[in-house]
């Protein structure tokens, strides 16, 4: 590999996995397992290992995930939460006892050896024995207060049993059990609302609600392992601690082994694989921990994890079963994906027959033929995935699976004409086919489906099934003409068949009107990004939604346009660069002329940069500018914002409007007592003032909260006014 493919291939790796860290700590909704994480955030280290010019101090490989979401309060961590290293065969088990052994110069180690919980991490305060608070992981040192919820565990104690330390955090996982999950999701599936994965996604989603009511009616579970800060020390090994956590009536682990020596621990590591499907949480590895604590100390850690405890993931659990056909499912972007219909085969506690084939090169690539024995992955998604073939068992005559053949080179939904696409991560990567007909069934309902999705407009009730009735009844076509529906019509909806009527009721009829009715007073970002215009994701939509006022200044927007003059001027000036390789000068009069005209061209393009483009950040780039203003002069988006027109839907953007703070510079620093970075900033941004993330002598003033640092000190030298959470509020109410 060379140096720039290494490039590449780092930033394609980084770009993958920040992707997937957001989907799985802040929206509990990943798209890929943990394994196909773990690898490709092991050849990014691996990478950066052997080209240390790429490495950099915000890689994934170098930070722990951030969990953070809006709407909770943040708390600082008394000692800081880490992840844990992970290993994945014997050898590099034993590898890292070889590291503590030449680290403590003794071979003679003890360990325990405790389930890896697959659930979500919280730090919880007990002062004086007393419950105070419990923190998620958050980005490690500061997390989202989630006491409030984390109260609704039964299982909890308020008041530690017995003598308690004076202040203790004690870590732990919280989780649902298969049965919870199950039930929970059964009645989401009544209700037509969107399935979660597995426990793990619903566990973590529902600690992020903000309504505890809600939370109380999910029945999370806790298991505590481990101390942070702890005020006066009160145990000497991992052992004693987990006696002292059961004394003090907490949950603890079902079973650990305490041993002498890698031999024991990895003996223990293969019995705690075959006991752990017996317990009551998932788990997806095990946990080797030095025992003694002075040992642990004297091994100290990295910033992300500590070098006295390691997990050892086990690897998914697979089945072999026949392949029996290939079924097509067309998305809301028109995507055609490829779906494996399978002999049902018992897989990880539940029955098999579908799993996903992902995109037609990966068909190819694994040599996947239709009648193929094949083996199947299930590592906590809802549809499994294929993994493999066996072509040495394959049946006579099985062929190479052509996707355009066997849909006929048409849409299996609408029959309109398909086309080769390159597709981004966003559906599948590669290359797709794709149904060109924007009007297509599957395509309608998918974006209703979506249109009404938690992170769109939060029409409850609207998931894949209703959706699809909806507009199979011809009762939607665009997704706002969900507000033409009446309550009765809803209710009605028959989601079964003529035998086998399941009526949708009144009652959620009844919850799908309040809800849309309140989505009428969302922002402008949300509606953007609910009504799936190419290209544009939450964050462009979230940019894009606080530079505008409304869909009609978007439409005609001048900031898009001059992300395209600009783009247009930086092509120009590569082309007529005097040392262009494709377009060599040909004379030197000829590069004199060049000369000047990419001097023009570079000052024009500062003159964007400085004018309309000034503070615009990556995400609104030419791709996103030409996708934007495309899709609205085009017809599907002329009649989109026909509808809402009628419907008397004109949702705001949240811009900035003259106020206190116009023509201010504030910075944050540390920890406010009640307002979040996010929040600040936005009340910052809505009152006219800007954020910056350094003190100079132009800074206005600088918000401080707990534990402020340098930025603190620089304000103090600088004389720029410091202000605290109290004085900030009592500005912006014009005090
Ligand atoms: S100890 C200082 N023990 O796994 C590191 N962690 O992938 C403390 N986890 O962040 C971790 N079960 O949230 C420990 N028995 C166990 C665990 C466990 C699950 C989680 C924990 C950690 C993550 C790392």
């Amino acid at each position: 590999m060379t140096p720039a493919q290494a490039q590449q291939r780092i930033a394609d790796l980084r770009v993958q996995l920040a992707r997937a860290d957001e989907l799985y700590y802040k929206r509990a909704k990943p798209e890929i397992s943990d394994f196909e994480y773990d690898e490709a955030k092991r050849e990014l280290a691996d990478l950066e290992g052997k080209f240390p010019q790429f490495a950099s101090a915000d890689s994934p490989t170098q930070r722990v995930g951030d969990d953070r979401v809006q709407g909770f309060q943040e708390v600082a961590h008394r000692q800081k939460m880490l992840s844990l290293d992970n290993t994945y065969n014997e050898a590099e088990l034993r590898a890292f006892h070889a590291r503590l052994a030449k680290l403590l110069g003794t071979d003679d180690l003890g360990y325990t050896v405790e389930p890896k919980i697959d659930g979500l991490a919280v730090s919880l305060t007990y002062e004086d024995g007393q419950f105070v608070r419990a923190v998620t992981r958050g980005k490690g040192d500061r997390g989202d207060d989630v006491t409030a919820n984390v109260r609704t565990i039964h299982s909890l104690p308020r008041q530690l049993h017995g003598a308690a330390p004076r202040l203790v955090e004690i870590r732990g996982e919280i989780y649902l059990t298969a049965a919870e999950f199950e039930r929970i999701n059964a009645e989401r599936a009544a209700a037509g609302e969107e399935l979660y994965a597995n426990p793990r996604n619903l566990a973590a989603g529902t600690i992020k609600q903000l309504d505890s009511a809600e939370v109380a009616r999910r029945k999370l579970e806790i298991v505590l392992y481990g101390l942070g800060y702890c005020e006066p020390a009160v145990v000497e090994s991992q052992t004693g601690l987990q006696k002292k956590l059961s004394a003090w009536g907490l949950p603890v682990v079902e079973k650990s082994w305490t041993v002498h020596g890698i031999d024991a621990a990895w003996a223990a590591v293969g019995e705690l694989d075959r006991l752990r499907h017996g317990f009551a949480y998932g788990t997806d590895g095990a946990v080797v921990k030095l025992d003694n604590v002075d040992q642990q100390r004297e091994a100290g850690a990295t910033d992300k994890a500590p070098r006295w405890a390691i997990a050892y993931k086990f690897k998914p659990e697979t089945a072999r079963t026949r392949l029996h056909a290939i079924t097509i499912q067309v998305g809301k972007t028109g995507i055609l994906s490829p779906v494996a219909e399978l002999e049902p085969v018992l897989l990880a506690g539940s029955t098999i027959s579908r799993a996903t084939l992902h995109n037609e090169d990966e068909i190819r690539r694994k040599d996947i033929r239709i009648g193929d024995l094949v083996e199947i992955e299930k590592a906590g998604e809802v549809i499994p995935a294929v993994l493999q073939s066996f072509p040495a068992e394959r049946p006579k005559g099985a062929k190479e699976y052509d996707l355009f053949a066997a849909v006929g080179g048409k849409c299996p939904v609408c029959g309109s004409k398909i086309a080769r696409i390159e597709v981004a991560a966003e559906d599948a990567t590669g290359v797709a086919w794709k149904c060109q007909n924007y009007d297509c069934e599957a395509q309608r309902a998918g974006r209703l489906g979506f249109f009404c999705s938690r992170r769109a407009l939060a029409i409850d009730g609207v998931g894949g099934v209703v959706a699809a009735k909806l507009v199979e009844l011809g009762h939607v076509q665009d997704p706002p003409d969900l507000y033409d529906v009446p309550h009765g019509t809803l209710a009605t909806l028959n989601l079964g068949t003529a035998e086998e009527p399941r009526v949708f009721g009144e009652k959620n009829a009844t919850k799908i009107v309040a809800a849309r009715e309140a989505a009428r007073a969302l922002p402008l970002e949300k509606w953007l990004y609910a009504l799936s215009v190419p290209e544009v994701g939450e964050t462009t939509a979230h940019e894009l939604g606080r530079r505008h006022r409304s869909f009609a200044e978007l439409v005609d927007s001048p900031l898009l346009r001059a992300v395209l003059q600009k783009a247009e001027r930086v092509a120009q000036r590569e082309w007529e660069a005097p040392a262009s390789r494709k377009n060599p000068a040909k004379s030197d009069e000829d590069k004199a002329r060049r000369k000047e005209l990419c001097a023009r061209l570079e000052a024009e393009i500062a003159a964007l940069e400085a004018g309309p483009l000034a503070g615009v950040p990556a995400d609104i780039g030419p791709v996103v500018a030409a996708s934007t203003q495309e899709f609205f002069v085009s017809v599907p988006g002329r009649r989109l914002l026909k509808k809402l027109h009628h419907l008397g839907i004109d949702p705001q953007g949240t811009v900035a409007t003259a106020g206190v703070f116009t023509g201010k510079t504030l910075v944050l620093t540390g920890t406010l007592p009640t307002l979040k970075r996010e929040e600040a900033e936005q009340k910052i941004m809505a009152a006219g003032g800007k954020v910056s993330g350094s003190v100079s002598k132009k800074t206005s003033y600088v918000l401080a909260g707990e534990e402020a640092g340098s930025k603190l000190d620089k304000a103090k030298e600088l004389g720029v006014p410091v202000i605290a959470e109290a004085e900030f509020l009592r500005l912006l109410a014009g005090g």
